[in-house]
């Protein structure tokens, strides 16, 4: 993340003084979308810059599950399963896309092109059940709306960060 840093000072210098600690979300974003994850390396630079303690980092790193700790495919598909999407078929969705990916849960296709993982609640339970794919929310699916998922991004140009904004 060094690279990054001239970039992050200019951030920090809008912030009234001794506010460091608000950076670490958009510095961690801002790593991500440079690298794809966020490897150890990042947070000890981070805490080496910011000069607060590592669990400061790494509470943030837990609490939002946009921000993965690992690489990911091209395609992110995160299920949510908490109550209202499991109510509305969530297990059905994943199962599905296992069997149709041709992996488990927390596996990547050899091509690269997949991950599937699951996670908490997305906060959009009325558009149960949900699918996050990359950045992006998909709501209300069906198992055809997940084929037909499938085939719109076995189409579509991968994102130039993998798990990222397309
Ligand atoms: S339970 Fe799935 S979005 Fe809330």
């Amino acid at each position: 993340m060094k690279h990054l840093i001239p970039e992050l000072e200019a951030l920090k210098r809008r912030l009234p003084p001794h506010q460091d600690g608000v950076l670490v979300l958009p510095a961690l974003r801002r790593i991500q979308e440079d690298r794809g994850f966020i490897a150890d390396e990042d947070i000890d630079g981070l805490v080496e810059w910011l000069g607060i303690p590592r669990i400061q980092v790494e509470e943030v790193l837990s609490f939002y599950s946009m921000l993965r700790r690992a690489p990911v495919g091209a395609w992110h598909l995160q299920v949510c399963h908490n109550v209202s999407c499991s109510m509305h078929g969530a297990e059905r969705l994943l199962a599905h896309l296992e069997e149709r990916l041709g992996i488990a849960c927390g596996e990547t296709t050899a091509d690269g092109r997949f991950t599937l993982s699951t996670v908490e609640c997305l906060g959009a339970c009325g558009g149960a059940p949900v699918v996050r794919v990359n950045e992006a929310y998909r709501e209300a699916l069906s198992v055809e709306a997940v084929d037909a998922l499938l085939e719109e991004l076995a189409g579509a140009a991968p994102p130039d960060t993998p798990g990222g904004w397309v």
